[in-house]
């Protein structure tokens, strides 16, 4: 069969590494892709994954039998939907949610109000638009600090502020319904504070039945010892020594099994991944957020550690019969480490040269490009903030790490950054 897969970042670099394992595909198109992309069995197509139109005459042309939508953008603008009402492409299965279930990630007072109709545990809320200042500064009022202030739409990942003081939080709420992220704040969620260590859990799940796949922790701050700016994820290690069975099943039975129940009871079409942003609360899981699709650079880690086909499971959603399909997990650790382009999160140049003669990587390591393209002369450059994700596994956790940091010191571009305590606070 023929795949296409919508994204440009290390996760869908992973997913694409993960699709052509399965004997089941004849080529695989990533649109637009990366320089990791375009090797190996994959054609990059120079489309956005949101040019809905450019998507639909590529994959006429093409005849591709299957969609998989890599990023969120796609997904809440309504790509499920799109092909869903095409007659022309409604036969095609689309891996992701329809903009109804995308709105668990596309609306944070949309993900809460359906958390607490499905008794859902996460962090007590309230929402407020802009002409509810003065009840928005009471209820501030009534909360401990730090203040947890979340833009209610998406904003690329920029969306939430966590404030020590209640006037820098008074403040930084008016700002917000005020226009500080656009539309994206027209509405604002102000939630209570958990504290705890966050761990990353994603199902695969065809609306009725689901599979748990590999969870994971990320690394979100620049700095060694989760100080400095936020970021996209500075790297990951899977699995996470505190999702013992048990904790596991507290997330299945009150968290997993509600989200994918109350989906189908509200007749929402869900047909993809659910990533849970939860957080470990004294030994009770709760959901910081939902997002509608794979975890960026939770894949990375996540897709070492799937053993089965994963075009496999991909029929078991497109088919509606996921429940009979199996998932293997492989027992070995999988650490990511994240190369990252000088002044990220802040700004940072573009088309800097990257150099891999020096990379011994053996078959346990894996380099997944991100921000990487070719330049005008062929040759691999840096594209993006994030630039590369490399993934090793390993017997132990320390024995992935180490394969990880030595290959991540052996890539060479001017400027690159990288954490050197990835997994190691677990
Ligand atoms: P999000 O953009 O929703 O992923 O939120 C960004 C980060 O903010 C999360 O990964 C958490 O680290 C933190 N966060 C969000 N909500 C809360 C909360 N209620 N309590 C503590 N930390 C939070
Ligand atoms: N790693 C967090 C995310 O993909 O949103």
């Amino acid at each position: 069969m023929k795949i296409l897969l919508l994204g440009s970042g290390g996760r869908e670099h992973a997913l694409a590494w993960k699709i052509l394992q399965s004997p089941k595909v004849d080529k695989l198109f990533v649109a637009p892709g990366n320089a990791g992309t375009a090797v190996g069995g994959c054609v990059n197509v120079a489309l956005k994954a949101d040019d809905f139109e450019g998507i639909k005459r590529l994959v006429l042309a093409e005849g591709i039998d299957m969609l998989v939508v890599g990023p969120e953008d796609p997904l809440v603008k309504g790509i499920y939907d799109y092909f869903r009402d095409d007659t022309e492409l409604s036969h095609i299965p689309v891996i992701g949610p329809s903009r109804a279930g995308a709105e668990l990630e596309g609306s944070k007072d949309f993900a809460k109000r359906f958390m607490h109709r499905h008794g859902i545990p996460t962090a007590a809320y309230r929402t407020f638009d802009g002409t509810q200042l003065d009840e928005a500064m009471s209820f501030l009022e009534t909360l401990a600090p730090p203040y947890v202030l979340k833009a209610d739409g998406l904003c690329a990942g920029k969306g939430v502020l966590i404030v020590p003081t209640l006037e820098e939080a008074k403040q930084e709420l008016r700002d917000m319904l005020g226009g500080m992220f656009g539309q994206a704040s027209a509405r604002v969620v102000v939630e209570e504070f958990l504290s705890g260590v966050e761990c990353s859990v994603f199902v695969l799940t065809d609306g009725k039945d689901y599979k748990i796949l590999p969870e994971a922790k990320d690394y979100k701050r620049i700095g060694e010892g989760d100080t400095g700016l936020n970021t996209g994820g500075m790297g990951s290690v899977s699995p996470v020594p505190f999702a013992d069975e048990e904790w596991m099943r507290k997330v299945e039975e009150r968290i997993i099994r509600p989200t994918v129940e109350g989906l189908a009871s509200e007749n929402i079409d869900y047909k993809g991944f659910i990533f849970f942003g939860l957080i470990n609360c004294s030994g009770e899981p709760k959901v910081i957020e939902y997002n509608c699709r794979m975890g960026d650079p939770e894949t990375e880690t996540v897709m070492l550690r799937l053993k089965s086909d994963i075009v496999d499971l991909f029929e078991g959603v497109a088919e509606g019969n996921l429940g009979q399909r199996k998932i293997q997990i492989d027992e070995r650790h999988a650490v990511c480490v994240m190369l990252v382009s000088g002044g990220y999160p802040g700004t940072y140049a573009k088309g800097l040269p990257i150099d891999m003669s020096g990379v011994q990587a053996g078959a346990n390591t894996i380099v997944f490009h991100a921000g990487t393209a070719f330049n005008a002369d062929g040759v691999v450059v840096t594209a993006g903030g994030r630039v590369m994700g490399i993934s090793s596994y390993g017997s132990t956790q320390n024995e992935a790490m180490n394969r990880s940091f030595a290959v991540a010191e052996q890539v060479a571009f001017e400027g690159k950054y990288f954490r050197h305590d990835i997994g190691a606070d677990l």
